[in-house]
């Protein structure tokens, strides 16, 4: 993982208002929930006292009751009560507070600060400069056996194409591979895929094509966008859970009509074809080995891995900084 990053970890209607919800993001056991106010909390999912997974117990106004012995804690895992201590105690608590975590939403989406607090960032990621609120989206997710940079690398790649998806947004038999042009610019790598039908030509190098008007972006660390038109993308953030598994949330966006109802439909069907691609991929990704990517690494890539080389590079940095 590269550290002080905002992650994309889960929708935010995963957490519903009186709410906790159990889950695993980047290695960690986490209990997101939600007070009656709709204020959103993140903390350790395992009881101070005896180690009970705080998930499973509820919310009490604007605290977390673990399910075993009662122990209530607030959104930063202050230990609040201890209810076999009698309400009278006054004895200092604070041992049995838990470990929160900073989380942040926008674009309906739970943001997970990976990293010290002291330096979380006020932005979080997005393509700001590509969706309002004049889009509706449909949404679906999926497991994947895989590392979210495996997803990720994926979704950059314009090799696999005619190959993958042949009958669908690869087919044409356009296996020849120019360039492709890549780019960061602003922290949004851009590329687009330029294949052709292979009649014997050279492929063109990368300096010879453009990104064209259907490109593929993606903003460091987890989430990807298909710039379809500028009507039409795809989005989806790779939410990561373990080094070997990987949440994909899936996203049609769309504002073809401007009249919501209307826009609504149409991403129903964007989600079924959103859905065929993906089990393309799927089938092949979750068998890549090793399971994680890296920069240095045994695999002997292509010029049009450029977008991946791009992506593995820039991540290194991140991690190294
Ligand atoms: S394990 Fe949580 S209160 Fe005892
Ligand atoms: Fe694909």
């Amino acid at each position: 993982m590269i550290l002080n990053q905002w992650y994309a970890i889960l929708p935010s209607t995963a957490v519903k208002t009186h709410h906790i919800v159990g889950v695993k993001r980047l290695n960690l056991d986490l209990a997101l929930f939600r007070n009656d106010n709709g204020k959103l909390g993140c903390v350790i999912d395992q009881c101070s006292h005896r180690g009970a997974a705080l998930s499973k117990g509820k919310v009490k106004g604007d605290h977390l009751q673990c399910p075993f012995h009662g122990l209530e804690f607030d959104p930063k895992g202050k230990c609040m009560f201890i209810p076999a201590n009698g309400k009278a105690s006054t004895a200092d608590i604070s041992r049995y507070n838990v470990k929160h975590y900073l989380v942040k939403e926008a674009n309906g989406i739970i943001y997970f600060w990976y990293g010290d607090i002291e330096n979380a960032s006020n932005k979080l990621p997005f393509f700001y400069d590509s969706i309002d609120d004049s889009y509706v989206y449909s949404e679906m997710e999926d497991h994947w056996h895989s590392h979210y940079s495996r997803c990720i690398e994926n979704q950059l790649d314009v090799v696999h194409l005619p190959f993958v998806h042949h009958n669908t947004i690869g087919r044409g038999h356009k296996t020849l591979v120019n360039g492709p042009m890549t780019q960061y610019e602003d922290e949004i790598l851009t590329t687009s895929a330029n294949n052709a039908v292979d009649v014997g030509q050279t492929p063109k190098s990368h300096l010879d094509c453009e990104i064209r008007d259907t490109n593929l972006n993606f903003i460091f660390p987890n989430i990807w966008m298909n710039h379809i038109n500028h009507r039409m993308k795809v989005v989806i953030f790779f939410a990561p859970v373990d080094d070997e598994n990987t949440v994909l949330y899936i996203r049609f966006y769309c504002k073809l009509t401007n009249i919501k109802s209307l826009d609504r439909f149409i991403a129903g069907f964007g989600k079924i074809g959103n859905r065929i691609i993906e089990r393309q991929d799927k089938r092949i990704v979750i068998t890549q080995k090793p399971k994680i990517s890296a920069l240095k690494s045994k695999e002997k890539l292509l010029k049009g891995d450029r977008p991946i080389i791009m992506y593995r590079r820039i991540r290194e940095e991140l991690k190294n900084r």
